[in-house]
């Protein structure tokens, strides 16, 4: 039987390239130098597409395959999907729930920590002689026993919350709705009451075109000069000019942050802060976590290129 041809569209590790040339003709989108002219000279045979969580597949690709018939997402999120393109042409789309939650709930938390308690530049202090010319390092702020906001208690917002009662630490998350699973948490409707209410602020929410910018300068001010912004789920759920603001002016503490518009070249005044932890989109780059979530990807694909049910449906 001939291989389908699919459309690769950012690189994977080499553990994933291999088995996925096996499976499928394999077309490497990013490796193309005239991106146009390759969609057209291939685009017609293409039949799916394997993509990445940032990466997405926009109206334009998914119209230039016109046989295509499955996007298989390499992340949890598809907000870089064009779902409503996709759904016109009757295109199922898959992603990587579930396998990756609890590594990004654990970088959140090591984001909160490291920010709070100054780890890069304690490195620094070691590293640079400081510590011998300069003596002790300044002190940080406690993280343990204090106040802790969620912003989305969905899977990984849900394993962010576990992970802090571990710290003792005072849970209040929003929502769409009160979740029945989280009885000792506090649910506040309003994300500006639970900025207001919190030293820590996690973003954990999916990001759709209902959640942009629901982090604006108002949740940034309740947050306050004290407070830190984690977000470990993706830029446009935050107003990122209103951050840099909050951010330079001191209104905002702190911001722990993993991903970016435009990333990966992120706004250079994010470069000039010191108030910042920057991370370069990788809570869920571990070595397991990455391998489960490839696998994920070939076997979504393989399920619906024999008519079998999809593992991870999106659409
Ligand atoms: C990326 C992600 O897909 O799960 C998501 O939505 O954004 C990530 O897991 C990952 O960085 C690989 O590109």
């Amino acid at each position: 039987m001939q291989r389908p041809h699919i459309l690769q569209v950012g690189p994977y590790p080499a553990w994933d390239e291999e088995p996925l040339n096996e499976a499928f003709t394999v077309h490497r989108y990013f490796a193309a130098a005239d991106k146009q002219a390759f969609l057209a000279g291939i685009g017609s045979q293409v039949r799916g597409i394997a993509t990445r969580g940032e990466l997405g597949a926009n109206r334009a690709m998914i119209e230039a395959c016109p046989s295509l018939e499955v996007v298989s997402v390499y992340g949890v999120g598809f907000d870089a999907v064009d779902l409503a393109a996709c759904r016109e042409r009757g295109v199922r789309v898959t992603n990587t729930p579930d396998v990756l939650t609890n590594d990004v709930a654990d970088l959140g938390i090591a984001m909160m920590l490291c920010l709070s308690r100054g780890m890069i530049g304690a490195e620094r202090w070691v590293r640079d002689g400081s510590w011998a010319a300069k003596g002790l390092y300044p002190l940080k702020r406690r993280v343990w026993g204090r106040r802790a906001g969620v912003l989305g208690l969905g899977r990984i917002g849900y394993e962010v919350a576990k992970r802090l009662a571990g710290f003792d630490m005072d849970i209040a998350y929003s929502d769409v709705a009160q979740k029945d699973f989280a009885p000792d948490w506090t649910f506040v409707a309003d994300p500006v009451e639970l900025a207001r209410r919190s030293d820590f602020l996690f973003v954990t929410l999916a990001a759709s075109a209902a959640t942009r910018h629901i982090v604006n300068k108002d949740v940034l001010a309740a947050l306050g000069e004290d407070g830190m912004l984690i977000n470990i789920s993706r830029a446009s759920n935050i107003d990122e000019y209103a951050l840099l603001d909050a951010l330079e002016a001191k209104v905002l503490g702190t911001a722990a942050l993993d991903v970016f518009e435009g990333e990966p070249k992120l706004n250079p005044r994010f470069l000039t802060l010191d108030n910042v932890l920057l991370q370069p989109h990788h809570a869920s780059g571990t070595i397991e976590t990455r391998k489960a979530m490839g696998k994920l990807v070939r076997d979504n694909l393989a399920a619906h290129f024999a008519g079998q049910p999809l593992l991870t449906p999106v659409l």
